[in-house]
């Protein structure tokens, strides 16, 4: 089932077409995989080499140090925590990514552009995370990707496991604090669900920075909002992506994708920039074509199908709560018909909001809301570019001038 969502965005993105044509020897039952083994073939040497890479690669390839460690959560899942390590006793960051994503988000756009390294070069140690079932935390010391067990999670799991987990060995580590997380859409969600739940690992953060905060997404106005009706009935997002994961990124369907859009002409950039544009607002302005290939190469990473379920009850019934498992299991589970409110009133970690204009996603409305309930916003600041995205925060061309840089002043101010 799930290549045929996967043959949609490959359609959309021009991309299925150009294969077929090429390929005559494809009968009509072919299975993608068939054609993405022929593709292979046809695919020459042209691609960006970094395609290829993972995130310790590309770390190293960068010219800086790169370290991976693995982290044991209390349910047992393993998870790859990347480092580009700070001098002894500098300050430590975990940067934290959004959805079907990985650490790769914070260094994709390279030296001088992407956080993680601007971050390593003001000195800090920087820490990468994965949450649960992407790329580089797809371990269980007893489960295994291909049971459905392995896949019961959502961003309330990464919230109450992941971060604390994760959290922890840093400290461990470091024999300090953290000294600042950083999310990025659903890790802020993430990081609310935990300094709510688990509040005594959220008082060892000292300030925590929100791009693009996703807390209420009942005013989403990306076209995303048109299929939440659709996609949390469980028959049919399952029918389509699968019931468990949703779009793994080692699927090889994916890989010919990314080898593709290493040849693709401009024209055809365009268009998948376009669909890009389409989910997450428009701005042509921002977007360096030139990274597509790598991007392509490296999203999505996988998560389960429950993630993208939890979000589209949320964008459907305006709340921001817990998984709605539906009456009965709630009932059993929560001890309510519905799945409890999270009170984002009682959380007491500083908060830094960074949001912009024209982010469908993360919108301003949704945030207003947000704001509204938080009782520790040390800083709320507004991306000074009115068409400034929701993808923009991570590869926006001028991300360091108009992001980044607040980042550091707000980091900086944090230490005195
Ligand atoms: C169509 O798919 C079936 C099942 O994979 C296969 O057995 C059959 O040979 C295919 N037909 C053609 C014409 O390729
Ligand atoms: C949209 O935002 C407004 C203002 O913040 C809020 O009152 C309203 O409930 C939101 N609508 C939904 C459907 O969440
Ligand atoms: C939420 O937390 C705040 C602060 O701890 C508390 O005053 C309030 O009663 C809580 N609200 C609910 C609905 O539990
Ligand atoms: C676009 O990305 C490429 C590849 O990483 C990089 O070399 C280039 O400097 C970027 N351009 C801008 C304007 O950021």
């Amino acid at each position: 089932m799930r290549p045929t969502a996967t043959a949609l965005f490959l359609s959309f993105c021009g991309l299925l077409s150009v294969e077929s044509s090429e390929t005559s020897d494809i009968s009509e039952n072919s299975s993608l995989i068939n054609i993405a083994q022929i593709n292979i073939k046809l695919n020459n040497a042209k691609c960006d080499p970094d395609a290829n890479l993972n995130t310790l690669q590309m770390i190293k390839k960068a010219g800086y140090p790169a370290e991976a460690h693995i982290v044991l959560t209390e349910d047992g899942y393993l998870l790859t925590l990347h480092r580009i390590p700070g001098r002894k006793n500098s300050p430590s960051v975990l940067l934290q990514h959004g959805l079907l994503s990985s650490s790769i988000d914070w260094i994709v756009s390279g030296r001088d552009k992407a956080l993680g390294f601007i971050l390593a070069d003001q000195g800090y140690d920087v820490w990468l995370g994965n949450s649960r079932g992407n790329t580089y935390s797809r371990a269980h010391i007893f489960l295994s990707p291909s049971d459905s067990k392995f896949w019961d999670f959502s961003f309330d799991e990464m919230g109450i496991y992941d971060l604390p987990a994760t959290i922890l060995h840093i400290m461990s580590v470091t024999s300090q604090p953290l000294h600042t997380y950083v999310g990025y859409s659903m890790s802020t969600t993430s990081f609310y669900v935990m300094a709510i739940k688990r509040p005594e690992i959220a008082k060892m953060v000292k300030v925590m920075i929100s791009l693009a905060p996703v807390a209420f997404t009942g005013n989403m106005t990306s076209p995303l909002r048109f299929f939440a009706p659709i996609t949390s009935s469980i028959a049919m997002i399952t029918r389509f992506f699968g019931a468990d994961e949703f779009i793994p990124q080692n699927s090889v369907i994916w890989h010919i994708l990314a080898r593709y859009g290493c040849n693709i002409d401009l024209f055809r950039k365009e268009i998948c920039g376009n669909i890009i544009f389409t989910i997450a607002g428009f701005d042509k302005e921002q977007f360096n074509y030139t990274l597509l290939p790598l991007i392509l190469a490296h999203y999505p990473s996988g998560t389960s199908t429950r993630t993208l379920l939890h979000f589209s009850q949320e964008i459907k019934s305006g709340k921001f709560c817990a998984y709605d498992f539906g009456e009965n299991k709630n009932l059993r589970i929560y001890n309510a018909k519905l799945p409890p409110d999270y009170n984002l009133s009682s959380i007491t970690v500083p908060i830094a909001l960074i949001y912009a204009d024209n982010d469908q996603l993360a919108t301003k409305k949704d945030i207003n809301r947000l704001r509204g309930l938080l009782t520790n916003i040390v800083d709320d600041y507004r991306v000074p570019h009115p068409k400034f995205n929701h993808i923009d925060f991570l590869w926006a061309k001028d991300a360091p001038t108009l992001v980044y840089n607040k980042i550091i002043e707000i980091m900086k101010r944090k230490v005195n």
